[in-house]
């Protein structure tokens, strides 16, 4: 089935940053929409880029013309920008890569996801959610103990994520992001150890957990933080191969899924974790627009089995469809 594929994306020049601000990190890069667009034209579709900026002028105006839309759309500064292209899109009758506005909604917020994710039984590392600087605040992160993380609650891309390790580093940068992100943040303990991600394809029953990838320095050891810099920088590596026995790794892919169906979460996501020394798994969060760079998680899976950064791509659009086969909004448990 040969469609014609619009990919609508923003990015932070969009809406006035410059490219090297690391403050707003989560935006999809040119060149991941490149490759994107390189992989469905490979497969045979009809491929144009949307910026998101135009997106609703383009559907009232083309609606006749499009089949699908690549969602990448990041959107800025509310609790609710990852869920308002979805909203629109579902409201419009369109089909779409990725989550609805409730799941979307839902994995944006990381606390209440942790709560919610709770009740499956999953760890999760302690801590609490701020808006302001109160005694009480400071009370509690002195009982949680240091070091702490902390990060802006509804954002991504390692934004403003920092260790702090005394009460006085605490509120240096408490009071920095709440200026910065003016939304709460989240504190937690820091869990040292290491840097897992699970990858997922599929929705419902056919959800499938690519692999458990360990992301490392290039010297394969432990990463300390993988903050927005660190990101940015690239100096890691994802490896399958990592000292872990096969029925942890299992176990691990195995909650990924669980997470990923219970969420309700469509066509691909990816699940963040810390395992400390001890074996002890700590579930950070779920990624509901994980990077479709090269090279990532996804593709160092799939390359695993043979197959290659367009199977990855064309995975997640028959997915996609075969959801929206079985119902109108594409909603699918
Ligand atoms: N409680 C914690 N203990 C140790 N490290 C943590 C903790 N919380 C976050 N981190 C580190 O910060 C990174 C980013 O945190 P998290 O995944 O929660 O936020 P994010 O900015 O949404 O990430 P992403 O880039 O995946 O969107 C983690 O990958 C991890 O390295
Ligand atoms: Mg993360």
């Amino acid at each position: 089935l040969i469609m014609r594929i619009g990919i609508c994306y923003d990015t932070k020049e969009d809406y006035g940053y410059e490219s090297d601000n690391l403050n707003y990190t989560d935006f999809v890069s040119l060149q991941t929409v490149a490759s994107i667009r390189e992989a469905l034209e490979n497969i045979g579709h009809d491929v144009t880029y949307i910026n998101a900026k135009n997106l609703i002028n383009f559907i009232e105006k083309e609606n006749e013309q499009i089949d699908f839309i690549f969602n990448l759309v990041e959107g800025i500064r509310s609790r609710n920008r990852v869920a308002l292209v979805p909203a629109y899109l579902e409201f419009r009758g369109i089909k779409h890569s990725g989550s609805d506005t409730f799941a979307t909604a839902i994995a944006q917020n990381k606390h209440f996801t942790k709560l919610l994710l709770r009740n499956l039984g999953i760890n999760t590392p302690e801590g609490f959610v701020y808006e302001c600087l109160t005694d009480s605040v400071i009370r509690e992160a002195i009982s949680l103990g240091f070091p702490l993380v902390i990060k802006p609650n509804s954002e991504g891309g390692g934004m403003g994520v920092v260790m702090v390790n005394n009460i006085d580093e605490f509120i240096y940068h408490s009071r920095y992001l709440i200026k910065k992100f003016n939304f709460e943040l989240l504190c937690e303990k820091y869990i040292k150890g290491k840097e897992l991600t699970v990858p997922i394809i599929g929705n419902g029953k056919e959800s499938q957990a690519l692999g458990v990838v360990a992301i490392v320095n290039k010297d394969y050891s432990d990463i300390d933080l993988y903050d927005a810099k660190k990101k940015y920088e690239n100096n890691v590596i994802g490896i399958l191969d990592f000292p872990c026995p096969d029925h942890i790794k299992e176990e691990i892919k195995n909650i990924s899924l669980n997470i990923h169906k219970y969420i309700g979460i469509n066509d691909y996501s990816r699940m963040d974790y810390r395992m400390d020394e001890n074996g002890n798994l700590y579930f950070l969060e779920a990624n509901l627009l994980p990077f479709l760079n090269r090279e990532g998680s996804f593709e160092v899976c799939f390359k695993k089995i043979g197959k290659c950064y367009q199977d990855v791509i064309e995975r997640i659009i028959n997915s996609s469809l075969r959801r929206y086969s079985r119902s109108y909004s594409g909603f699918t448990l």
